[in-house]
């Protein structure tokens, strides 16, 4: 993304800095167009240590902060089960909000919040950073290319190294806080396949397997139906050591080819009467994120975490009033399909806008897939 002319510095906060809003902190701290005015956490000692040795000025509520140090726009950073409280109370102040992902635990809280944000005519953003990776940005150029004809199938998956033993009670380790395979990691290649594909009309076989976890789910399996035959199988699993780190893949087969891409790298392999896309060729082509990545102003982890908190802020310096990408509407499709994979495995029945027809009766099915921990 090439850099935006510095038109004037958002006055922005921080809320919640663990894991993810550190990283933030860090990336929003070193833009030019961005003027730090508050970081709030619930944990005293993170504070003190923060205020201590970057300086900045500390609140102990999103309240507090609001009323004292009138951000512009905050980053929400913090277990998914407390976003959609924090977030209304920002858009109700007339505050932008870039929210981390999954944006809230029901399809209905996010729906009401992108409603309050369009009203407002509010930034409201959601951190499904895999939009600003290159390769998977590459995937979703060559389909709006149809550069593979009809697709006909997709295989979306995630594995990592999250849970690898029996541990003790966090937010991440019950669902009714947002812990689980299927909010934290599942959310990831569920949003990418709304991206290239939009709402499915339903899912079925859905498995919510616990491996390690007393309280939430380990591991993630649905099909998820589109009109036309088309179906996307989704395959997670969050407790997996064969990984170092999370990674996420897309397999897109379609009439004219296939795509299968990671963060590392694209394979496009193209039919020979397939409409070769410029700088393409028929057969097999790889490319690596390196030659499709554009640099960004200042790199932790991976340029797509610096891109989508640059692509925020600019949209706010601009006087902007809804999201370039990642807005509030596509997160809670991705919500919605969420909550109907947690009914299915639960109840064993397809759901959907538009229900689809079931060949397996729902007995048998969950008599084969149902729901169910190991342990
Ligand atoms: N996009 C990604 O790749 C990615 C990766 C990790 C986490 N996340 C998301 O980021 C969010 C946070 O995850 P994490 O791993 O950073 O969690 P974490 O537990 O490491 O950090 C959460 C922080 O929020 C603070 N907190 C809790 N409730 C608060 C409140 N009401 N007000 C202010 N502070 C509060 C905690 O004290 C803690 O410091 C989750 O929604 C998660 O799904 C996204």
């Amino acid at each position: 993304m090439p850099e935006e002319a510095v038109t004037r510095r958002v006055r922005v906060g921080v809320v919640g800095v663990g894991k993810m809003g550190l990283s933030h902190l860090a990336i929003v701290r070193a833009l030019k167009n961005v003027e730090l005015v508050g970081v709030v956490d619930a944990t005293d000692y993170l504070l003190d240590i923060l205020n201590k040795y970057t300086g900045a000025a500390t609140y102990s509520s999103l309240d507090k902060m609001l009323d004292e140090a009138k951000p512009e726009a905050i980053l929400i950073a913090t277990p998914t089960g407390s976003h959609a409280a924090l977030v209304r109370s920002a858009l109700e102040q007339g505050v932008h909000v870039f929210c981390e992902k999954p944006l809230t635990l029901t399809a209905v809280e996010s729906a009401e919040l992108t409603a309050l944000a369009a009203t407002k005519g509010l930034v409201a953003q959601v951190g499904y950073h895999n939009r600003f990776i290159a390769t998977f940005q590459e995937v979703k150029r060559l389909l709006d290319l149809n550069a593979i004809g009809n697709v006909t199938h997709v295989l979306a998956e995630a594995y990592g190294p999250v849970v690898l033993k029996p541990k003790g009670s966090t937010w991440r380790s019950k669902r009714t806080t947002g812990g689980g395979c299927l909010y934290d990691y599942a959310a990831h290649p569920l949003d990418l396949v709304h991206w290239y594909l939009g709402t499915p009309q339903g899912v079925r076989g859905s498995v919510l397997n616990s491996i390690f976890s007393a309280d939430t789910d380990d591991e993630v399996y649905s099909t998820l139906d589109y009109a036309d035959g088309l179906s996307v199988q989704l395959s997670v699993n969050w407790s997996d050591e064969s990984y170092r780190k999370m990674s996420t893949s897309m397999t897109v087969t379609g009439s004219q080819g296939r795509i299968v891409a990671d963060r590392q790298e694209i394979r496009v392999y193209l039919r020979d009467g397939a409409a070769i896309p410029e700088g393409y060729r028929a057969g097999w082509n790889i490319l690596y994120t390196t030659d499709l990545t554009e640099q960004v102003s200042f790199y932790l982890r991976g340029e797509e975490y610096s891109a989508q908190l640059e692509a925020f802020v600019a949209a706010v310096a601009a006087g902007e009033k809804e999201a370039r990408q990642n807005s509030f509407a596509s997160a809670s499709e991705t919500d919605r399909v969420i909550e109907w994979i947690l009914q299915d495995a639960a109840t064993g029945t397809a759901t959907g806008a538009a229900p689809i027809a079931i060949t397996t009766a729902p007995a048998q099915k969950r008599g084969l897939f149902g729901r169910g921990k190991r342990a």
